[in-house]
């Protein structure tokens, strides 16, 4: 790997001090504060994650190991200590919080229900048994392909409960991605829905499910459907039970079970830069630990807020920030069901201003969305109750920082743009509210405890300002993933392949500034970042060579204003490529069927013919000279070593 390109075009100046007003009641309050805690970290690295783990976990069985290196890099904190994530979640707050709301749900149809902490523990202890009666217990794994309801929350805590290892498929994915997954995990039960309303639509998640299971799946004995819709769906009398029927007659009460602190949690599959998707494992107890402390320095998350993350609980980022992270806390998160857009592009601060949420996280892709629709469907709207505001999963442009500032946060409150990954479990670097300045487009500085740099080739930090290099994190932290689910080998070569295995490759290029704030430039790999999603090149090529007119592909960015990236694809066709390069009807259908291969996120946005692609003497496709053309820039970069030069001119669209 090596970085090549990285010039830094940002040159933003602007630094805004948190408020007065927000470091009086921040639980870090100062410069002074924070350093404090690094400086903990840095002194007595093990004592810091130690003295953390016993403050803010529940633990039935104390630990008293903390790092175990002795399998590194697949290390394991906490190892000799017991805990339960469900019973940190729900029980250890049904006696100060019973009647508190855990869960506000609005569905996009205008549905509304609360949960109180008694409500939530009541149907997770009823689901947990309902899977128990159904044969699943420690370990085993459980697919879960729901809509964003409560429900999918419910399921997740349950499988938690029993110590069954979950791995949540997002609804936007199609029955082969959902059949890929189920069969990588060897999951037993798959938990589904009879639809979900998305964008004035009903997502088909059961008939998706119904696909997946005709065409293999063979380990999943049950699967549970929740109805949702209400609408027609097929039903399998063998597999099939819905939700309502599993729970009745289940006693709401149901023992945790009590698992080892490095018991997998759950698996979440992340695209990378082969084709097959990696099955990231996470632990329980230091996967919480991460949940529970970020909660509190980066949102400083206090007992009465309303807290909305727009995430689906199919991407990490739903997992962390809303499923297990604000429960585990004891405070009030709300689940949005919906697209954004239904029934105006107004929703959002609609549902912002009826439920007063005081703390909003989501994605860049959606505020530069929001934002191109106007100021008007923001200012019909009363977003005083708003105190901080969060984004995650990609650079955001100072443009979209700003709006987003003066507009949604009334110029009051304090924005966390938040670097982490699948991988890392949660936040990693992102600014501490109450203490540090923010400059848009950086994610700041890195959080106690996470010894994050970025150095060069051979692993020296970098030291010079603004100049790129590799993002790593030099030590292990407690919510690191563990490995890659059935593949020990994947996981190391993936990300411990430099530096002598010692320091953890995130797969992002990165530079520091003056001040030592961090900047992320993007990738190294070959994965996209498509509205926040992760996608890897290969696994849409891989789509792509499936279909039977297809010879050869390859898949690169190229800078979208409103999702990031867009997918550029070059098709080599077997036969003859199509005149002039153009065949609507044929571009039609590639697209749909990536969407079937992968999902709609994954369709490319173009395609271009070609009677070859650009390749070296040695058979390597020079995808440097792809992205160039894709962004529709002159070539000049010396391409003397090209097997089929002339081919480039072909690519530019020139003949
Ligand atoms: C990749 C991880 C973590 C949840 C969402 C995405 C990019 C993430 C930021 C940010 C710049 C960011 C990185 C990273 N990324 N957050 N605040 N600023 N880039 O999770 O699918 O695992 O993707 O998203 O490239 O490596 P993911």
């Amino acid at each position: 790997m090596s970085i090549e390109n990285i010039d830094s075009i940002l040159h933003e100046e602007r630094l805004f001090q948190p408020s007065a007003e927000f470091v009086k009641s921040a639980s870090i309050n100062s410069l002074e504060n924070l350093k404090d805690l690094h400086e903990q970290a840095e002194q007595d690295y093990e004592g810091f994650w130690a003295k953390l783990g016993h403050d803010e976990i529940s633990w039935q069985t104390p630990f008293s190991n903390v790092l175990d290196d002795s399998r590194a890099p697949h290390y394991q904190w906490f190892s000799d200590g017991k805990t339960n994530v469900s019973y940190n979640c729900l029980d250890r707050h049904l006696e100060s919080r019973d009647n508190n709301n855990a869960i506000i749900f609005e569905g996009e149809n205008g549905d509304i229900k609360t949960l109180t902490y008694h409500e939530l523990y009541s149907q997770v202890c009823c689901f947990a048994n309902a899977m128990k009666a159904r044969g699943i217990g420690k370990g085993d794994r459980v697919v879960i392909y729901m809509p964003m309801t409560p429900e999918a929350v419910v399921a997740m805590q349950a499988c938690a409960r029993i110590g069954a290892i979950h791995s949540v498929v997002f609804g936007g994915f199609s029955a082969e991605s959902l059949k890929d997954r189920i069969e990588d995990a060897g999951a037993k039960m798959l938990i589904t829905a009879d639809g979900g309303h998305r964008g004035g639509k009903i997502i088909e998640l059961k008939q998706a499910a119904d696909k997946a299971l005709a065409g293999g799946c063979a380990s999943i004995e049950t699967v549970i459907v929740f109805k949702r819709t209400g609408h027609d769906v097929g039903f399998n009398p063998d597999k099939d039970i819905w939700w309502h029927d599993a729970i009745k007659d289940m006693d709401n009460n149901c023992e945790p079970e009590w698992v080892e602190a490095e018991h997998p949690l759950f698996l979440l599959y992340t695209s990378g830069s082969t084709g097959k998707p990696k099955g990231i494992q996470h632990s329980t107890a230091g996967y919480l630990l991460g949940a529970i402390l970020t909660m509190k320095w980066v949102f400083d998350i206090k007992d009465d807020d309303i807290y909305w993350c727009t995430a689906d609980v199919g991407w990490i980022t739903g997992h962390t920030y809303v499923a297990y992270g604000p429960l585990a806390v004891g405070s009030t998160v709300l689940i949005y069901e919906g697209a954004p857009t239904i029934p105006d592009c107004g929703r959002f601060w609609d549902i912002c201003e009826r439920h007063k949420v005081s703390i909003f996280y989501t994605a860049p892709t959606a505020i530069r969305a929001l934002m191109k629709q106007g100021d008007e469907f923001p200012a019909k709207y009363d977003l005083s109750s708003i105190r901080l505001l969060g984004t995650v999963g990609e650079p955001i442009n100072p443009e979209a920082w700003i709006w987003y500032h003066k507009i949604i946060g009334g110029e009051r409150c304090p924005i966390v743009d938040t670097w982490w990954q699948t991988e890392t479990g949660a936040h990693m670097i992102a600014p501490i509210p109450g203490a540090v300045a923010t400059k848009p487009g950086s994610c700041t500085l890195p959080l106690p405890g996470i010894m994050a740099d970025v150095v060069d080739e051979a692993g020296n930090s970098i030291t010079e300002a603004n100049k790129g290099g590799f993002l790593v994190i030099k030590k292990p932290w407690p919510f690191m993933l563990r490995t890659i689910w059935g593949d020990d080998e994947r996981y190391i070569n993936t990300y411990w392949p430099m530096f002598d295995g010692k320091y953890y490759l995130a797969g992002d290029s990165a530079r520091r500034d003056s001040d030592g704030y961090f900047w992320i430039m993007g990738r190294i790999d070959d994965v996209l970042n498509v509205s926040g999603h992760r996608l890897g090149t290969m696994e849409i090529e891989s789509a792509l060579v499936a279909h039977p007119r297809v010879a050869e592909a390859a898949v690169v960015g190229r800078p979208d204003e409103i999702k990031g990236e867009a997918i550029f694809a070059y098709v080599v066709l077997k036969g003859d490529r199509p005149e002039d390069g153009i065949d609507k009807k044929l571009t039609k259908e590639l697209r749909t069927w990536v969407s079937e291969q992968i999902g709609p996120i994954a369709k490319p946005d173009d395609i271009r013919y070609a009677d070859n692609l650009p390749k070296t003497r040695s058979g390597k496709i020079m995808r440097r000279l792809l992205r160039t053309i894709a962004q529709g820039h002159e070539i000049t970069q010396d391409t003397s070593t090209l097997e089929n030069e002339s081919i480039l001119q072909q690519l530019q669209g020139k003949r």
